[in-house]
């Protein structure tokens, strides 16, 4: 029996997002390789190569001239991911689209077609949108709160995995000599009608080969992690060290398990930042290097705000205490991320201007160091379970040349990861189960449907 194997995921942003204001002045990165599809497929086929599980494209829709170059001028995830989908064979191709500003079936119909495009490769990073500007692109006066994000997004995702079960595997005989295209038997509606969506159904676009896209969600507050532990099949998240991370991951999974699932159907891939160099100690330098050249106190300034709804922090006095009060602003944007900032200025009694060097200053990761040094501590995170595999930031591409070129092989020498693709699903490589069609199990069980959260129709089985 092969041992329990660190899963890859590659995050790609090439001009830099928050904290990285000149990744794009390295003479590799063309400046508009945010925009640049041959960039994306280099780095997926480099990825691919390298046998990673999947590529992560992130997303926001709000911007401001303050924004992270790469969230300036960036092509959308699902137009991109399809043009990664034809370019590529075995990755898992992984986008974000929030269920704050988007309907479930447009949403739906358009991550199945790309995981038929794909041929079963397709993930969705279900997020409910940080950035609260965004609620100004799409006709609202502010952000939803937090109890109506997370109870839409909840009813999305249960809309759409529905929605995704529209029509049964074997419901197209497309029988010339009977003229039989479709059986109407294995096609259904759905008929939701729930308090944030109405949708009747079904679904134009049938199933891929590994049934569904997979879940993705990305989300840290304690709605967060109850909507990734009751749907989520892949969690993103951030681990500041073993312990915090040790500490997500019992978290999430019990609370996986209180919802009646199977933890082991939950993968968690927190982003991590790896720095190798030929010893430890010059791998801390390249570190430290790489941190001081984005390292600009005004972009931090102006960077600070956008957790608390893109605050204006330039009005205050920077040797004046934090200025607490400002995480009002924070209520409809990215409030977990707010509050651990102001709760870090008040108990360490710190300034403005020392919030932002604190944020801001050189740290260690605790994947830097010789390539040895850097397999060693992900083996022990995945082997204590910290994670089930990591998420790398594609940043400046002699780093990510080093991973692959000088860690894998030594993490593969060892069996901690793949040597080659196991399925041709992004499920299957993952370890996910198939996602079997709810009325072909419903059928076959013999029980009936149980009703969508928040609906007021019960589901039939029948067409
Ligand atoms: C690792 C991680 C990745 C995220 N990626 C995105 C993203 O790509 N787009 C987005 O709008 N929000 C993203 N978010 C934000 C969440 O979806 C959520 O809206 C935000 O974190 C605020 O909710 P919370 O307080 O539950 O964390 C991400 C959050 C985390 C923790």
């Amino acid at each position: 029996m092969t041992r329990r194997q660190l899963k890859l995921g590659a995050v790609l942003t090439p001009t830099g997002g928050p904290g990285h204001p000149y990744t794009w002045l390295d003479p590799e990165i063309p400046g508009d390789a945010s925009v640049d599809v041959d960039w994306y497929v280099k780095y997926a086929r480099l990825a691919e190569e390298a046998k990673f599980d999947l590529v992560f494209i992130v997303d926001s829709q709000f911007i401001t001239e303050d924004s992270p170059p790469h969230y300036l001028n960036r092509l959308e995830p699902l137009t991109l991911l399809s043009a990664l989908a034809v370019s590529t064979e075995h990755i898992g191709l992984v986008g974000t689209l929030t269920t704050s500003f988007n309907q479930p079936f447009n949403l739906a119909r358009r991550l199945s077609s790309l995981d038929l495009i794909s041929r079963g490769r397709a993930g969705w990073n279900v997020v409910t949108s940080g950035d609260a500007g965004t609620a100004g692109n799409y006709g609202l006066d502010e952000h939803y709160d937090y109890a109506t994000r997370y109870g839409r997004a909840l009813e999305h995702v249960e809309v759409v995995k529905a929605l995704w079960d529209s029509y049964e595997d074997n419901a197209f005989p497309r029988d010339r000599a009977s003229r039989q295209f479709l059986d109407p038997s294995k096609l259904h509606s759905l008929d939701h009608r729930g308090e944030y969506f109405s949708v009747t159904g079904p679904l134009n676009i049938e199933r891929s080969r590994q049934g569904q896209p997979v879940i993705f969600q990305a989300g840290d507050s304690d709605q967060g992690r109850d909507l990734g532990a009751r749907v989520g099949e892949g969690i993103f998240t951030h681990a500041a060290s073993f312990e915090a991370g040790a500490a997500f991951y019992a978290d999430i999974k019990s609370r996986a398990v209180a919802f009646g699932r199977d933890p082991e159907e939950l993968v968690v891939l927190p982003g991590v930042s790896v720095t190798v160099g030929d010893t430890d100690d010059e791998a801390l330098e390249i570190e430290r290097v790489t941190q001081l050249a984005d390292n600009d106190f005004g972009k931090s300034l102006r960077e600070l705000g956008r957790p608390f709804g893109w605050h204006d922090f330039g009005q205050y006095d920077l040797d004046a205490p934090f200025p607490v009060e400002a995480l009002q602003h924070a209520e409809r944007s990215f409030y977990t991320q707010a509050k651990k900032i102001s709760e870090l200025a008040a108990d360490r009694g710190l300034t403005l201007r020392q919030t932002v060097e604190a944020l801001s200053a050189p740290r260690t990761s605790p994947f830097t160091g010789s390539a040895e040094t850097v397999a060693n501590e992900l083996q022990r995170w995945l082997d204590g379970y910290a994670l089930d595999g990591v998420n790398i930031h594609i940043g400046h591409p002699d780093q990510f040349r080093r991973f692959v070129g000088e860690v894998l092989p030594i993490l593969r020498e060892r069996g901690v990861v793949r040597e080659d693709y196991e399925h041709n699903t992004l499920r299957g490589n993952l370890g996910l189960p198939f996602a079997e069609n709810r009325h072909t199990r419903a059928l076959r069980e013999g029980a009936p449907l149980a009703p969508l959260p928040g609906s007021t129709v019960a589901l039939t089985t029948s067409a």
